[in-house]
């Protein structure tokens, strides 16, 4: 069975219309153009829809200032930089419902762990399951995870860089779950109302 894309997940958030959308690493707009939010906000250092400019330089310029139901984050795939634009989302978040998406949490093999690919943000996804963050990981479609309540990670590099590979993150046992299940995990808790 066909794995639904990105697009279509963050598209079953039950309003989503309405909600305000901010993508990281937009590219061709393969996601950004799908998403059905009529206020859209995308960021990308090589290519021009809303900011063209670094995700850093947009936290620290123009972001500092807006806030967002819906944050998917499918930049820089390094540990330390996608770890960065983690706790930056998580200021410009509307709590306690906004949602952060992060793509490429789960390289399908050692090869995708290279830096074009999905670089090592699996370490990212070890370091939040540890800390119990609320989380669903997508099966499939590289590990496309939704974090509910996202909490920020402490500022200092730490042990996950150093000490946690590849092998022993798949090892992990992961909270995956299926489209559907997804789906109707998102569907139930939207992004209004009570957690
Ligand atoms: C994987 S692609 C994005 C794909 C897109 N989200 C989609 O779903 O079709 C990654 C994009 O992030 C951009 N990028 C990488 N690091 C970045 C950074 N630090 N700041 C801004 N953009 C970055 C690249 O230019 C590239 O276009």
């Amino acid at each position: 069975m066909r794995i639904k894309e990105t697009s279509e997940i963050i598209n079953s958030i039950p309003g989503i219309e309405d909600k305000d959308y901010l993508e990281l690493g937009v590219a061709g707009g393969g996601t950004f153009t799908k998403v059905r939010s009529v206020r859209k906000t995308g960021v990308d250092w090589e290519v021009q829809w809303t900011f063209m400019m670094s995700t850093d330089e947009f936290f620290d310029g123009p972001g500092k200032n807006m806030l967002f139901d819906v944050i998917y984050i499918d930049a820089c795939h390094d540990y330390p930089q996608v770890r960065k634009d983690y706790n930056n989302a998580i200021r410009q978040l509307r709590f306690p419902m906004g949602l952060i998406f992060i793509h490429d949490m789960v390289p399908p093999n050692l090869g995708h762990t290279v830096q074009k690919h999905c670089s090592d943000s699996f370490r990212l996804l070890a370091e939040l399951m540890d800390a119990k963050q609320q989380l669903l990981v997508q099966r499939g479609n590289m590990g496309l995870t939704v974090v509910f309540d996202p909490q920020p990670v402490p500022d200092e590099p730490n042990f996950y860089q150093k000490s946690v590979t590849y092998q022993m993150f798949m090892a992990m046992s992961r909270p995956e779950v299926n489209d559907e299940e997804l789906m109707k995990a998102l569907a139930e808790r939207g992004t209004d109302g009570e957690v």
